[in-house]
C-alpha cells in the first residue's frame, strides 16, 4: 500500500488506481474513507471485501458538487434540495431514491442511495481529477473504530491487495462521521445517524426534524417498509476490542480488580492506569476530533476494560455519545 501526499505526482497515481478499479484511503473532513469508483460494480464489491463488511450495509457515494450528487438519484425531494443548499459541501449525507442503473451493491439492495459532497480540499481534488463518483465507507475493518489519520488507515488496511494506497492529508478536522438524513415520505425528515453536522443546526433549517432512536427504529413501520432504516443503526459498532463501559457524567466507577483505561471528557479523574482526556477546555469540537484516536490508544494499552464518561449531549456531543454507546453495547 502506497503512502501518498497531496502533490501532483501522487494525485495522478491515486486517480489512475481508481480508474483501474483499485481502492484508496482518502481523507475527508469527517474521517478517512476507503474510496472506489461507484460506477464499477467490481470495485464496489472489493470495498466490502477489504472492510470485511456484510453486504446488507450500504455505502455513501461522494460527488464533487451538488449537481453531480443529485445526478445519482432518481428524484430529489424539495427538503433535500434545501438541505444541500445550506450544508453542502460538508458533513451531511442525504438518503435519496436510487437510480436503478447504478451497482446494486452500493445500496445493499435498498431502493435508496446515500450521497454526500465532502468539503475537504484533498477529497474534492480527487473527485474533480477523476471525474468519478466515489463510494467510500469509513476506512476501518467492519465494526472497528473509524480512522482519523492516514496511519490508522495503513493499520486497518494492511495486506489488502485492492487498496493501492492512502493519501495523507493529516488528521481529520471533525473526527466523527457525517450526519445521515433520510426522507421517508409525507415530508418527514429523519436523522438516521447523528454526526458532524449537529442536529441543532439541521433543526434551524427543518424545525420538524426527527431523530431516530436506534432501539426503536425497528418499530417504525414507515422506515422499515420503505427500506430506509439506516443499517448504520447497527447497535454495536465503532468498537475497540477491549470491553468498554460507559458512565453518566459524574458517575463513579464501581471497584474492580482488572486493569482499566479511562476516557474522560475534560477533567482527569483520580484514577490509576492509562488516561485519555478528550478536551482539557471542555470543547466538544476538539473532543470529536480526538475521540477515535483516544479510543485506539486505550485499546492498544493492554487494559482489561475501558471506562468512558458521556459528554454533554448537545452539538457534536450527540455524535460522540452515540459512538460511545455503540462501542459499549
Ligand atoms: O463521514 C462519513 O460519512 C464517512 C466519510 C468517508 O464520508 N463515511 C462513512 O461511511 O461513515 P460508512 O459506510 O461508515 O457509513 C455509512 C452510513 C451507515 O450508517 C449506513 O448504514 C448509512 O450511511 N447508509 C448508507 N446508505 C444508506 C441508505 N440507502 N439508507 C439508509 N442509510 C444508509
Ligand atoms: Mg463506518
Amino acid at each position: 500500500m502506497k503512502h501518498w501526499f497531496p502533490n501532483e505526482n501522487d494525485f495522478e497515481e491515486a486517480v489512475e488506481a481508481l480508474r483501474r478499479g483499485q481502492l484508496m484511503g482518502w481523507p475527508t473532513e469527517t474521517v478517512y474513507g476507503l474510496a472506489g469508483n461507484a460506477l464499477d460494480a467490481d470495485a464496489v464489491a472489493s470495498i466490502f471485501e477489504a472492510k470485511g463488511r456484510p453486504t446488507f450495509d450500504p455505502l455513501i457515494v461522494h460527488a464533487a458538487d451538488t449537481a453531480a450528487a443529485f445526478a445519482l438519484a432518481d428524484s430529489v425531494p424539495p427538503e433535500a434540495r434545501d438541505l444541500a443548499e445550506r450544508f453542502w459541501p460538508g458533513p451531511l449525507t442525504l438518503v435519496l431514491p436510487r437510480r436503478p442503473d447504478l451497482p446494486d451493491l452500493l445500496s445493499a439492495g435498498l431502493n435508496t442511495l446515500a450521497v454526500r459532497v465532502p468539503s475537504h480540499p484533498v477529497a474534492r481534488e480527487v473527485l474533480v481529477r477523476s471525474g468519478l463518483p466515489l463510494a467510500a465507507p469509513s476506512a476501518n475493518r467492519f465494526g472497528r473504530i473509524s480512522p482519523t489519520c492516514a496511519e490508522h488507515v495503513l493499520e486497518e488496511m494492511r495486506g489488502q491487495p485492492r487498496v493501492a494506497g492512502v493519501m495523507d492529508a493529516g488528521p481529520c478536522a471533525l473526527g466523527v462521521e457525517s450526519t445521515v438524513v433520510g426522507f421517508p415520505g409525507r415530508g418527514r425528515v429523519v436523522v438516521y445517524r447523528t454526526g458532524g453536522l449537529p442536529v441543532e443546526k439541521l433543526r434551524g433549517a427543518v424545525p420538524a426534524l426527527e431523530v431516530v432512536d436506534v432501539r426503536r427504529a425497528e418499530d417504525d413501520p414507515e422506515l422499515a417498509v420503505r427500506g430506509e432504516q439506516s443499517p448504520g443503526m447497527l447497535a454495536r459498532h465503532y468498537a475497540p476490542s477491549t470491553p468498554l463501559r460507559l458512565l453518566e457524567a459524574g458517575e463513579t466507577p464501581a471497584v474492580s480488580v482488572g486493569r482499566r483505561g479511562w476516557l474522560c471528557f475534560s477533567e482527569r479523574p483520580e484514577v490509576e492506569g492509562p488516561v485519555e482526556v478528550l478536551s482539557k477546555q471542555g470543547d466538544l469540537a476538539e473532543a470529536a476530533t480526538r475521540l477515535f484516536a483516544c479510543l485506539r490508544r486505550l485499546d492498544a494499552a493492554g487494559v482489561d476494560e475501558i471506562i468512558a464518561w458521556k459528554v454533554p449531549n448537545q452539538g457534536l456531543g450527540r455524535a460522540i455519545n452515540d459512538r460511545l454507546s455503540r462501542a459499549a453495547f
